[in-house]
């Protein structure tokens, strides 16, 4: 049986072993997918161990920086991103890592939710990993500006000035924010804490702005919920998720799998 799993620490939580064998019996594909618990102060030997017989992995909270350094080779995506959420044993032994996490979520947009990026002032709230990894794939969608918000201003504009070349960015503070935005991605981790970054309303238009929350709950994470009061449309980042496997899963297998059966499974088991 062909091997896959999921390193990280804690992993228990983790929804992947489940999307991936809906995904392998979808498609017909025969392989097994665990979660892997990832000693925290052996990341790599236990990684190699692993890929002595496994064919790729998933990677999450806290090893993704590492994995970043354990793969022999980058995509240009996992480069820029300066992380790894997937690596694949490549014929020779070697292997590959690739970040698809922001193509999950440029795909949950597009396609899923059905939210034009191209032309969109485009508001990104944080500066953390999870926003290193949606710049490209966001700035690749030609918005007519992306403007990057965090609590810490150093972080923001670092990332803006790392990612310039790409296409309009800026870096601004919260209170430094003006105007309304099309599309307000939250890719803070307030949302985990119960809290809110200190939005100012006028950010949203009702019934235009599209606001996007990573975070996912069985609850509307505080974001979504602030944005529907005001009469925003509002998704959370269950739908990321599906799409960020599902393109690993193609790395892997070479067969994309159809994701708005899984999403659907999930989201209704998530709210029970
Ligand atoms: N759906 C998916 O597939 C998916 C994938 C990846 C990540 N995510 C989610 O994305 C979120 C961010 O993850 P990450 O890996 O980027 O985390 P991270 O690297 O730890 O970054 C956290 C960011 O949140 C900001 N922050 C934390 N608490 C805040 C608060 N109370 N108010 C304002 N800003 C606050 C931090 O600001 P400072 O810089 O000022 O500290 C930083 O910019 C998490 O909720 C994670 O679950 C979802």
């Amino acid at each position: 049986m062909d091997r896959y799993g999921v390193f990280g620490n804690p992993i228990g939580h983790s929804k992947s072993p489940q999307i991936h064998r809906l995904f392998a019996e979808q498609t017909g594909q025969s392989l097994s997918y665990e979660p892997l618990l990832a000693p925290q102060d052996d990341f790599p030997g236990f990684a190699r161990e692993f890929f002595s017989h496994g064919l790729g992995a998933n990677v999450t909270v806290p090893f993704k920086e590492q994995a970043f350094r354990l793969a022999d080779q980058l995509s240009e995506r996992a480069q820029r991103a300066g992380a790894v959420n997937t690596l694949k044993k490549l014929d020779d032994g070697t292997l590959l890592g690739d970040n698809t996490d922001g193509i999950g979520l440029v795909r949950d947009l597009l396609d899923n939710a059905g939210v034009a990026l191209q032309g969109k002032r485009i508001l990104l709230l944080g500066a953390g990993g999870a926003v290193r990894g949606v710049l490209e794939p966001l700035l690749v969608q030609r918005p007519a500006e992306l403007v990057i918000a965090n609590r810490t201003l150093s972080k923001a504009q670092q990332l803006a000035s790392e990612f310039a070349e790409l296409g309009p960015l800026r870096a601004a503070a919260f209170d430094q924010l003006t105007g309304s935005f099309d599309v307000i991605i939250n890719g803070t981790s307030a949302s985990l804490g119960g809290a809110l970054p200190p939005l100012n309303e006028s950010l949203v238009r009702a019934g235009e702005t599209f606001c996007y929350d990573m975070m996912y709950g069985a609850e509307r994470t505080p974001f979504c919920a602030w944005a529907e009061g005001l009469g925003a449309l509002a998704r959370d980042g269950l739908g990321m998720l599906v799409e960020q496997a599902a393109a690993a899963f193609e790395l892997w297998r070479g067969v994309r799998p159809e994701s708005a059966g899984v999403l659907a499974q999930l989201r209704s088991q998530l709210t029970g």
